[in-house]
């Protein structure tokens, strides 16, 4: 990692808006929204959301070592693939994505949108996907594509927490009121690290967990405890594992209903495999008192709005769709 870090490309602050609704005047609380969805760039606009922020050092990196080709690993209807590509289209890298499982007859919309952005697709088998950190592995793809810098799946490395830290600096730009619970949708964990070695104990974070199992807590203590930037290590947080719906792009009609009605309420659009749960669950929380009264709650809208159009294919428009 270079000393001084410089990202390829700044991007504004995102909009900080506080949301009101009966559920918050009940609870007693303030909960703000952190509306990275809002920051777009690129083909598509799917430069956004996190994506912008976990790939803003990479790029430079990328650049600084000279490599023109960037390597990377995600699912079929990956937000990362999507932004990886728009990222490569824009700044002038090659992009590969190495897909988990077979190639389908049609491609979905990411992966359509992918390759329109020039990215080359891969599709490689589930016992291949799952070798994605070996060594032997990497050399093979080395051979195989020549020099690449490599994006781990979903873009979580040092230089993505790096990227993630300016959510909480933004944010204490923005409002006299600096929250007491920040909260955010887990994948990989990248961007709850960000924000928890940005905090540095002086707030409670809470991941939200978009997948099955509770291996995500060791995997976001690992991610801290091999972070040089995490200050004096100090910090409070917690991953809530009981919001994730079955699992990885699962979901039941009620997602969806309050996914559409928060639409309808607040003009904000949720993805339904990352933000839809966040919400849903943040909005459970706060009708259980979790949290208590005089609270300010932050929570960030981290897009994958990319995504929707993909899911209404596959499911039959569920999604209410906007411009
Ligand atoms: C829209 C969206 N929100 C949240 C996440 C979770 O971020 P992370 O992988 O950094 O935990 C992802 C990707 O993984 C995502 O695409």
């Amino acid at each position: 990692m270079p000393s001084v870090l410089t990202p390829l490309f700044r991007h504004p602050a995102s909009p900080l808006q506080e949301l009101e609704s009966p559920t918050l005047r009940q609870g007693g609380v303030r909960l703000l929204i952190k509306r990275d969805e809002l920051l777009r760039m690129g083909p598509g606009q799917a430069l956004s959301g996190n994506k912008w922020r976990k790939l803003q050092y990479n790029l430079q990196s990328a650049r600084d070592q000279g490599l023109e080709t960037l390597l990377t690993f995600g699912g079929a209807y990956s937000n990362h693939i999507a932004a990886v590509a728009a990222a490569g289209a824009t700044f002038g890298f090659h992009t590969i994505g190495l897909i988990r499982g077979e190639r389908p007859e049609g491609l979905n919309p990411t992966l359509r949108f992918a390759g329109a952005c020039g990215m080359e697709l891969q599709f490689i088998s589930r016992s291949a996907f799952r070798e994605k950190q070996e060594p032997a592995f990497l050399n093979q793809l080395q051979e195989q594509f020549g020099p690449f810098y490599l994006l781990p799946e979903g873009g979580t490395n040092s230089l993505a927490i790096q990227g993630c830290r300016s959510i909480v600096e933004e944010v204490e730009q923005q409002t006299p009121y600096f929250p007491d619970y920040w909260c955010c949708s887990l994948g990989t964990g990248g961007t709850f690290a960000g924000i928890i070695t940005a905090l540095n104990g002086r707030a409670k974070a809470i991941g939200f967990s978009a997948l099955k199992g509770d291996f995500l807590a060791g995997e976001v203590a690992q991610l801290l405890q091999s972070s040089p930037l995490w200050g004096d290590k100090r910090g409070t947080w917690e991953v809530n594992g009981d919001f994730h719906f079955g699992g990885y792009a699962k979901f039941e009609p009620y997602l969806i209903d309050f996914i559409n009605g928060f639409y309808q309420q607040h003009g904000i659009a949720l993805d339904p495999i990352y933000t839809g749960k966040l919400f849903y669950g943040l909005f459970q929380l706060i009708e259980q008192g979790y949290f208590p009264k005089g609270s300010t709650i932050l929570a960030v809208h981290t897009g994958g709005l990319q995504g929707v159009p993909g899911f209404n294919e596959r499911f039959g428009k569920l999604i209410e769709m906007r411009p």
